[in-house]
């Protein structure tokens, strides 16, 4: 088992008021800048399974799905509105780069 880096692409041109999408594999990862630190969550909602929360909306590190309103944290991943617990993934800034970093499983 390793740890992998997805490279997201320059700090400084991460939107403020948008996600991004990053893809892994089968991995879809909603990559959000929030009051000043760099968060990465899985972009599939657990209500519909569709990946829709790089397109949300945030407030704070709050980020709600566009499609229904579902309500997930940034740090946790939990939702606060609708339930479930969506996967959040380390990140690491370098050099102005930001990277996410994904533990390969068996
Ligand atoms: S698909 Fe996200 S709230 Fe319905």
């Amino acid at each position: 088992m390793g740890t992998r880096r997805i490279c997201v692409g320059a700090l400084e041109d991460l939107p403020l008021r948008r996600g991004r999408l990053v893809r892994d594999g089968m991995d879809e990862i909603a990559v959000w800048q929030a009051d000043g630190r760099v968060y990465a969550i899985s972009a599939v909602c657990a209500h519909q399974h569709t990946a829709t929360l790089h397109e949300g909306t945030r407030h704070g590190t709050m980020v709600t799905c566009p499609l229904h309103g579902w309500i997930y944290s940034l740090e946790t991943g939990c939702a606060v509105a609708g339930s479930g617990v969506l996967k959040t993934y380390p990140v690491k800034v370098e050099r102005g780069v930001v990277y996410v970093e994904i533990d390969d499983e068996e």
